[in-house]
């Protein structure tokens, strides 16, 4: 889908699965979702599952939703071993264009106010916060609620 500087950002495949599950486990911010809940979302229609390719490794991968006009941005994660080399950003422009491309005209997603380098990364991206639930997560931290227009 989209190459430069040794990323490559591409359509996830079933044999990534093992590299983004160890990403989904490793990250106390990441959804946590099973194996059998990523392999499903590969198949799944209106969903946006993309991995990077950095260096011939699995350096991260983003998981969307497409649902009438609206992407929501469900997981995105980068290797602990690339960070800031533009992995997640990249991913997410990609997701962005792809639901640009199927006629979205909205991007929404939910993060911990406790995860400043997603809060960070969103921002630059042009989310801005519209709505926040109190307590949302078992750590206690509230969720901030986020959307930009496409
Ligand atoms: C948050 C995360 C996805 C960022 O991935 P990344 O590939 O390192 O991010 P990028 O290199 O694309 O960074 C883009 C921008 O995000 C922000 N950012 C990324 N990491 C940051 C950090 N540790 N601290 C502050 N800002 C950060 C910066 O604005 C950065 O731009 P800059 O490098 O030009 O300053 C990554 O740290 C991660 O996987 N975290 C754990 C999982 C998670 O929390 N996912 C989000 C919720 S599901």
């Amino acid at each position: 889908m989209s190459e430069k500087n040794n990323l490559e950002i591409r359509l996830a495949r079933s044999s990534d699965m093992e590299a983004v599950f160890s990403l989904e486990s490793y990250w106390p911010f990441a959804p946590h979702w099973s194996k059998p809940q990523l392999e499903a979302e590969l198949s799944r229609p209106g969903s946006i599952f993309l991995t990077a390719q950095f260096l011939s490794d699995i350096g991260g991968y983003l998981i969307g939703r497409v649902f009438e006009k609206e992407i929501q941005i469900l997981s995105v994660s980068v290797s602990p071993r690339y960070p800031r080399q533009g992995i997640a950003a990249s991913l997410l422009e990609e997701a962005l264009a792809s639901a640009r491309l199927k006629g979205c005209a909205r991007a929404t997603l939910e993060v911990s106010e406790r995860n400043l380098p997603a809060l960070s990364l969103y921002r630059k991206l042009g989310f801005q916060i519209v709505g926040k639930r109190a307590k949302f997560y078992n750590d206690g931290s509230s969720a901030l609620l986020m959307d930009k227009l496409l």
